[in-house]
C-alpha cells in the first residue's frame, strides 16, 4: 500500500504542515509505503500556457533537461493515498503547490486520479483556512479524489497538545482506513454533476481531439454516473489484473 505525501513548504523539515503530516503517518503502525514529496525542492518548470497537454496529452516540459514533474507523475499515479498539505499564505496555497497544480491541470479534465482517497492538511497562523480547504477540495474533486478528510491546525506553537493529539490520531484512523479499504470509494454529488458535463462535452464534440478520443477510449457515454463508470469499468480490471493504473483506463502520459 502506498502513501505520497505532497507539500511545497520553504522551511523543509521546520515546516509546520510537514510536521503535522509526519506526526500523522507516524501514528500509523502499519507497514504501508509512504513516499514524501516537498515540490520546493523539485524543479518543477511553471506551466507555459502551450495547452499541448489538453490538445496531445503530452506535457513538453516533463522531458525538458531537469524537469522532475515526470517522476513526481508516476508516483502519485502508483499511490494508494495521498496528503496534500500546505500552509496558508495570503489566504491561499503555496506557490510551490500552485505550480505543481498547474502541471496537472490535464489531469482534472480526464478524472485521473479516480478512485484513489486523500487528506488534505492546511496549517495556518489564524485565518484564510477555510479558502485554502475550499479551493484543495474542489481541485481534488475534479481529480477523481475522495476527500477523506480536510484538517487544519491552526497556531500550531499554542495550539493544546492534547487536542492536536486527538486531531493527528484521529488522522491517522481516518488514513489507514481509507487505504485498508481503497476498493470503497464514495463520489460526491459534484463529483457526478462534473462527469454528466463531461459526457454532454464528449456529445457536443467540444473536447480536444486528445481528450476526445481518451473518453471514447473509456466509452463514457456507456455510463450513467461516475460510480457506474468506476466500479464497472475500472474496479473490474483492477480487481481482474492488479494495479489499474497500469491498465489503459488510466494511460500515463
Ligand atoms: C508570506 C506569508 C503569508 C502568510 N499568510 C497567512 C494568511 O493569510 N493567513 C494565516 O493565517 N497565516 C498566514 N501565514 C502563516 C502560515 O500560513 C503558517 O505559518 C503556516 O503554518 C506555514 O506553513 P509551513 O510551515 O508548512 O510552511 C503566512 C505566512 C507567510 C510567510
Amino acid at each position: 500500500m502506498n502513501i505520497c505525501v505532497i507539500t511545497g513548504s520553504r522551511k523543509g523539515n521546520n515546516s509546520n504542515t510537514f510536521r503535522a503530516i509526519r506526526d500523522i503517518i507516524g501514528e500509523m503502525k502499519d507497514d504501508f509505503n509512504v513516499d514524501y514529496i516537498n515540490l520546493w525542492e523539485k524543479c518543477i518548470t511553471p506551466c507555459r500556457e502551450c495547452c499541448s497537454c489538453f490538445d496531445t496529452g503530452i506535457c513538453p516540459l516533463d522531458k525538458s533537461k531537469g524537469d522532475e514533474m515526470a517522476s513526481i507523475k508516476e508516483k502519485i499515479l502508483q499511490a494508494d493515498y495521498l496528503i496534500i498539505g500546505t500552509g496558508v499564505f495570503l489566504h491561499n496555497i503555496n506557490s510551490a503547490l500552485s505550480v505543481f497544480l498547474e502541471r496537472i491541470a490535464l489531469w482534472t479534465h480526464l478524472i485521473k486520479l479516480l478512485g484513489k482517497k486523500c487528506t488534505i492538511v492546511v496549517s495556518t497562523a489564524s485565518n484564510g483556512h477555510m479558502n485554502v480547504a475550499g479551493y484543495l477540495n474542489k481541485i481534488a474533486g475534479f481529480l477523481g479524489l475522495e476527500v477523506i478528510e480536510i484538517v487544519v491546525f491552526s497556531q500550531m506553537e499554542f495550539v493544546n497538545p492534547e487536542y492536536y493529539q486527538y486531531l493527528v490520531k484521529e488522522s491517522a484512523r481516518k488514513i489507514r482506513e481509507g487505504v485498508l479499504n481503497k476498493y470503497e470509494v464514495k463520489f460526491t454529488d459534484k463529483q457526478e454533476e462534473y462527469f454528466k458535463n463531461i459526457k454532454l462535452l464528449y456529445e457536443h464534440n467540444a473536447f480536444s481531439p486528445y481528450e476526445r478520443e481518451y473518453w471514447a477510449r473509456q466509452k463514457v457515454l456507456d455510463y450513467a454516473s461516475l460510480n457506474e463508470y468506476f466500479e464497472s469499468f475500472i474496479v473490474n480490471n483492477l480487481k481482474k489484473k492488479g494495479d489499474y493504473y497500469e491498465q489503459e483506463t488510466c494511460i500515463k502520459i
